[in-house]
């Protein structure tokens, strides 16, 4: 599988990583164990965690099909993430931060966690808390490398000012069917809907400053409103990946995701299939660059427009 360097941390990770949002009791332990090497065996050992996924019970799962041990940790790599504290509030304070990537490595049965990220941004958030909480969790050799997911611009340049360490990662919610960020970016100074400011200037700022953006939810449109694959509200964006599902012999959902992984800023799309003969599939995404005329026809049959 193609890799890439994942921010400043120096780490060589897969193109496609894998994301265990949806894992939960209702997989037995079996079944994930077999997912899990699904991925593995098909070069994909980047794995997104986060301490709430599945009440809390993801990671653990995952710890036990893996039947964690040191040398089966070496051959992979774990992001987890914190401050979510679900339907109360979001949390940066240093002791939230420190007890949940505490819970996760309990939980995930490692000493070190490779990425910690901050789920979501908390407006109450105090900078010097958040950078005594990574100073702690890094020098304690607790975790590795850090970073954000769902923040602006701004959101990660006030913070990176306050760090001692680099943020490497910025994980949005990013598909063809989700894209404001491009849309804007692609439609600055128009009076269409496009031209809203949602988030452009996002993935040009982490170029500029070495942050790997992560796409969450590649394959969905909408907030927990399903899948555009085969959906008949994207008729013309199925016909589209059909084309070229066709032309590179893979499935549609193969090629939505190398629509994200093409994308010249090096966007790292997190899986979230739980399938692993789906999973398999979705890995061959990693491999296929899409030219710019590709990218623009998937683009375009979304229903996003160009000025
Ligand atoms: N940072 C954040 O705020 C945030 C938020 C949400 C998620 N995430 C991360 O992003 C990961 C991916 O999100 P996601 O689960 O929404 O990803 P996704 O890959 O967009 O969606 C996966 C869902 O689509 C279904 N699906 C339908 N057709 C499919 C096809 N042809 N191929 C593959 N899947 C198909 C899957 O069902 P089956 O399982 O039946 O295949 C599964 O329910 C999560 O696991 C998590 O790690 C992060």
């Amino acid at each position: 599988m193609r890799k890439i360097t994942l921010g400043s941390t120096g780490m060589e990770v897969p193109a496609v990583a894998v994301g265990f949002w949806r894992l939960n009791r209702k997989t037995d332990v079996k079944t994930a164990e077999k997912f899990i090497k699904t991925a593995m065996e098909n070069g994909a050992n980047f794995f997104d965690h986060a301490d709430i996924y599945g009440g809390g019970e993801a990671e653990k799962i995952f710890a036990e099909a893996v039947g964690m041990t040191p040398s089966v940790r070496e051959k992979m790599f774990i992001q987890t993430k914190c401050a979510i504290v679900p339907g109360k509030r979001f949390d940066f304070s240093k002791e939230h931060i420190i007890k949940s990537a505490e819970g996760s490595l309990k939980r995930l049965n490692t000493e070190y966690i490779d990425v910690l990220l901050l789920h979501r941004p908390d407006t109450m958030m105090e900078p010097d808390e958040v950078s005594e909480a990574f100073d702690e969790l890094k020098s304690s050799g607790k975790v590795r490398h850090f970073g954000v997911s769902n923040e602006n611009i701004w959101q990660m340049e006030y913070l990176r000012r306050n760090l001692n360490v680099p943020i490497s990662v910025n994980q949005m919610q990013l598909s063809i069917a989700h894209c404001p960020m491009i849309q804007s970016g692609l439609n600055v100074n128009m009076f269409n809907d496009s031209a809203v400011e949602r988030g452009s200037g996002i993935i040009e700022y982490c170029r500029m400053n070495n942050i790997t953006m992560q796409a969450w939810s590649p394959l969905q449109y909408g907030f927990g409103e399903g899948s555009f694959i085969d959906s008949p509200k994207y008729p013309e964006l199925n016909a589209k990946l059909k084309e070229l599902a066709e032309k590179y012999s893979v499935s549609k959902a193969a090629i939505a995701l190398s629509w994200i992984a093409s994308h010249p800023a090096g966007i790292q799309p997190i899986t979230g299939t739980l399938k692993k003969e789906r999973l398999a599939d979705c890995l061959k995404a990693a491999d296929i660059v899409l030219d710019r005329d590709e990218w623009y026809s998937v683009y375009m049959s979304a229903g996003n427009i160009l000025p």
